[in-house]
């Protein structure tokens, strides 16, 4: 009681949102955090991508060959219960995953969102799997927003770093580059764009991976009223001047669950989220899980889509014109 003060005055109080109460009452101790973590720190060491470009790189490839990658899009469940209920259909992304190791693919980009929260849990979970599913082709990643601390806002990747290292990285093979961006916390920085200015040479054959799609493909981001939600904004203009600029020939992208192809001022942008994630209402159309395949070589690129359902469709080389039904 305070001097003068009433007994029964409440001071005030910040209360905080029910997420982070629940957040903090389901929080392991911090014994369990430790063995966790070095738990996390045995099993994500093979998966490290300097690990797999390593591996990668043991095996070569020229200017003049043609190889084929795999590129898989979203995964994560679903991060609340009534999501997974409506919508999840369990067993998609295994099924994916060893549809796409026994393709003859020099590697598989994972592009985001591989876990519904980057918690430690969630990623002995997710490398746990790839180990049972005895995934022996060299597997690199893209962050998602979903594979940060929080999905939404920006909040820290500390784990994902833990275990793969940079979130934003590239690497040649058979003379091509590749790139994969983070944009996971809805933007692209001037610092992440100066990056890119440098790593995306003039005259080189180039693709680009990224989590989210930039905010001028309408076709994807808009969800009716709701203009540009889901897509990043900070950097998009830049990003995609740069990208038609630098005359890159392709960018995977992930986030929105669904496919589809747009020609975006000379540079073809391809959305493959339909790893496995639950196929949510959204501004695409089409929506169904598959992975690609893509075939790389001298002449360009690709590709196939693989439908869960046993369906090959190639998209057509020709100039993609979207219009909303
Ligand atoms: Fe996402």
């Amino acid at each position: 009681m305070t001097p003068g003060g009433s007994p029964f005055t409440l001071r005030k109080t910040v209360v905080p949102p029910l997420a982070v109460v629940a957040d903090r009452l389901l929080a392991p101790s911090a014994a369990r955090r430790r063995a966790h973590d070095r738990d996390l720190a045995d099993i994500a060491a093979p998966w490290r991508t300097k690990r797999q470009l390593a591996r990668l790189d043991a095996v070569k490839r020229y200017p003049h060959e043609t190889f084929k990658f795999a590129v898989l899009g979203d995964a994560e469940p679903g991060r609340f219960w009534v999501w997974r209920r409506l919508f999840n259909r369990p067993g998609v992304f295994e099924t994916q995953v060893r549809r796409a190791q026994a393709e003859a693919c020099d590697f598989t980009m994972q592009l985001g969102d591989m876990v519904s929260r980057g918690t430690p849990h969630n990623y002995l979970a997710f490398f746990e799997h790839l180990k049972a599913w005895e995934v022996t082709t060299p597997y690199l990643t893209v962050i998602g927003n979903h594979d940060r601390r929080f999905p939404h806002g920006v909040t820290d990747c500390e784990t994902y770093r833990s275990c793969f290292g940079p979130v934003n990285y590239a690497f040649d093979r058979g003379g091509w580059r590749f790139v994969s961006l983070d944009s996971s916390a809805h933007r692209v920085t001037a610092r992440q764009l100066r990056w890119l200015d440098r790593v995306v040479e003039d005259g080189k054959r180039t693709v680009v991976f990224t989590h989210i799609p930039p905010v001028v493909l309408r076709e994807w981001t808009d969800y009716g009223g709701a203009k540009g939600l889901g897509g990043f904004e900070e950097g998009a203009k830049e990003f995609t001047e740069l990208l038609s600029r630098k005359k890159v020939a392709r960018v995977y992208m992930g986030h929105i669950h669904g496919f589809g192809v747009q020609d975006y001022k000379g540079v073809r942008y391809v959305l493959s989220g339909g790893g496995g994630s639950p196929l949510f209402p959204s501004g695409v159309r089409d929506r169904f899980h598959h992975y690609l395949v893509v075939e790389a070589g001298p002449e360009g690129l690709s590709e196939t889509v693989r439908g869960i359902d046993g369906r090959d469709v190639p998209i057509p080389q020709g100039r993609v014109v979207l219009a909303r039904a």
